[in-house]
């Protein structure tokens, strides 16, 4: 099965360089099973394996997942501690994994708010798995999409000041090389999972022209045959870039 699709993929187009994932449905996962919403937690943990595995075997170069946003933070003290916690566990778990499958692993957010113990361990994993050329792996965590665009304003307010720039050279490339994703190309594929068809303040300035698949998949149940399926649904759409169709 999984292999059929692999095989449909490779006939059918251009695969995403740039896949972005909002790994959303954890808490309905738990609740559908009367568990508390952090085993929905551990078990999307499976998932990101899953996801990360499938994308290697696509031929994805990088994969963007959404692991804690700057509302998250909002979130019960004890479930905002499970997800830090689970964090640590990942990093300890996988570091060996991922350097082994060739996957360099980053870290992208406000990480200033992130409790020592959790930086020290994601900072692990990111020294763990440098040089990785299968796969560059985001982390977005302590994200907010709003957030990066006013730290980037305020960044580029501050060259101006300071005589360094002048505010006619600010042009989408000076403002996207302030971006947590400098040097990066945009997504080409968000997928959501659990049926929502929102943003949630992911990614705001690189998502413009990025192809959006929504699955009705709760991200605990997240397989590489989604991820698939999602990358197969990518290659029938016509990117046109606010421009008319060549036909
Ligand atoms: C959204 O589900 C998911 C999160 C807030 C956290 C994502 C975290 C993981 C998948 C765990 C492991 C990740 C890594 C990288 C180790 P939700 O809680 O909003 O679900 P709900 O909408 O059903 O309540």
């Amino acid at each position: 099965m999984s292999s059929d699709l692999l095989d449909r993929i490779r006939v059918s187009g251009d695969v995403p360089r740039h896949v972005a994932v909002i790994m959303d449905g954890n808490g309905r996962w738990a609740r559908a099973r009367g568990l508390p919403r952090h085993r929905g937690h551990r078990e999307g943990m499976k998932a990101v394996r899953e996801a990360i595995e499938g994308a290697v075997e696509a031929g994805v170069e990088i994969l963007t997942l959404f692991a804690f946003s700057t509302e998250n933070w909002q979130r019960p003290a004890q479930e905002v501690s499970a997800l830090m916690s689970l964090l640590q566990l990942y990093a300890r778990k996988e570091r060996e994994e991922l350097r082994r499958k060739g996957v360099a692993v980053h870290v992208l957010g406000e990480l200033d708010r992130v409790d020592p113990r959790t930086r020290r361990a994601v900072d692990t994993i990111v020294e763990g798995t440098s040089g990785g050329t299968a796969l560059r792996l985001n982390l977005m965590i302590s994200y907010g999409g709003r957030e990066e665009i006013l730290r980037s304003a305020r960044e580029l307010a501050r060259r101006v000041t300071e005589g360094r720039l002048a505010p006619e050279d600010i042009d989408e490339r000076v403002f996207a090389e302030t971006l947590f994703t400098a040097g990066l190309p945009d997504p080409d594929l968000l997928v959501r999972t659990s049926g929502e068809h929102r943003l949630s303040n992911f990614l705001l300035w690189q998502l413009a022209y990025t192809e959006l698949h929504i699955s009705p998949v709760l991200w605990p149940d997240f397989t590489r045959e989604d991820l698939f399926e999602a990358i197969l649904d990518y290659q029938r759409r016509e990117r046109r870039f606010g421009r008319v169709s060549a036909h």
